[in-house]
């Protein structure tokens, strides 16, 4: 069988691992932790990186930080995962959707101005498959509207729009390391980016059960105490040394990545050519992390059979989200507002192929002849 995914290992996570139990330090804001979020500060650039369990949690730190509130609205594409939506609602704030552009399947930025209103806090794009969204234009808005924005780049790390890092251009960033992801902190996994200074501070506390125990710890404080609203979104150092591993490995995994995503694509040219599916499109300004690699087919029924085959030669194909306007709860707290015109359509011929660090030549090579002999 050849699986969709498998969570990446390069080889050094075991010993890191080892290290960090050596250490004496397993909880949070260890070693490993320290080293993670510093080599993402500079390599990235951005002004604090502070590790999380998961994605999810980094996007609740966020609604918090923001200080989101009943009647507040956040204006995101349908075309996500749940957390994206659910971290704002969990704060009472109404979710309004926005259409996703075609090519990349981002927030359709065109669309956005017309959705704001008084109530506007926030606008959250979300890079799908590791392709930038158009941040210029989401930037102007959010300054002419005096909004925030909130970057999912959940599938981001390591992707850049005109030269700078995903994650460091709104005013907060999100990643996830779950092991779907290019990068894991073994399995589960995240890192809240403060990109604006003056949330730094409270960022630590949220962060830290509403304490300034950070402070504390730096020698800054003599005690620490309650301060804030607040929660615990530390990742445990053991996972900092798995992910320290992979962040070490950056360039290779990428590299490896961006191998695998070209081969399919180089493959499949024939076949867009010939209109029978399409492919994935990178936008000049934006160098992508080769996160995913989907094609589109004709319609649901063309996708629901080119599945099965593949499923038939035990290769994992899968198709991704469905649009959270057309679910019970995107229905109860949120709104899509213009036209859907291309997010139920384009999201229901999508289909997303293996890819992973670990994936072998001659297993690509099965895939891709098996995707050929099912057009042929
Ligand atoms: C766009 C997006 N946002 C958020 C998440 C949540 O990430 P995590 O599993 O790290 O909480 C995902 C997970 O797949 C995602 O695709």
């Amino acid at each position: 069988m050849i699986p969709f995914n498998a969570p990446p290992v390069v080889g050094t996570e075991l010993e890191y691992m080892q290290a960090a139990m050596s250490s004496g330090k397993l909880c949070g804001d260890g070693g490993f932790t320290r080293r993670c979020q510093q080599w993402m500060e500079q390599r990235f650039g951005s002004h604090k990186v502070l590790l999380t369990p998961s994605c999810t949690a980094s996007l609740e730190m966020a609604a918090l930080l923001l200080d989101i509130k009943p009647g507040d609205e956040v204006i995101m594409p349908s075309f996500t995962f749940v957390s994206t939506a659910n971290a704002f609602v969990l704060r009472g704030a109404k979710v309004v959707f926005v259409d996703v552009r075609p090519d990349t399947m981002n927030i359709d930025e065109t669309k956005i101005e017309a959705a704001i209103n008084e109530n506007t806090r926030a606008i959250v794009p979300v890079h799908y498959a590791g392709v930038a969204c158009e941040m210029d234009v989401i930037m102007a808005l959010a300054k002419k509207h005096d909004l925030f924005v909130v970057e999912d780049a959940a599938q981001g790390v390591m992707s850049t729009y005109k030269g700078r890092a995903l994650g460091t251009i709104g005013h907060i960033g999100c990643f996830s390391f779950h092991e779907t992801k290019n990068y894991t902190a073994g399995g589960e996994g995240g890192a809240t980016l403060i990109n604006d200074p003056s949330l730094i501070d409270r960022a630590e506390v949220i962060r830290e059960k509403g304490t300034n125990r950070s402070q504390f710890f730096r020698g800054q404080v003599d005690k620490y105490t309650w301060r804030d609203i607040g929660s615990s979104y530390l990742m445990a150092d053991l996972q900092a040394a798995y992910l320290w591993g992979q962040l070490e490995a950056a360039e290779t995994i990428n590299q490896r990545r961006l191998e695998l995503w070209h081969n399919y694509y180089d493959a499949f040219k024939p076949l867009a050519n010939k209109g029978r599916i399409e492919l994935p499109v990178i936008p000049a300004d934006c160098k992508q992390n080769a996160h995913m690699f989907y094609i589109k087919l004709r319609d649901v029924e063309d996708r629901t059979s080119f599945i099965s085959y593949l499923k038939e030669a035990e290769i994992m194909a899968v198709f991704h989200y469905i649009p959270l306007h057309a679910c019970p709860a995107g229905e109860k707290f949120g709104v899509f507002h213009g036209e859907d015109r291309y997010t139920s359509k384009e999201s229901d011929r999508l289909v997303r192929l293996p890819l992973f660090f670990n994936m072998t030549d001659i297993n690509q090579r099965t895939v891709i002849n098996t995707i050929l002999s099912y057009f042929a």
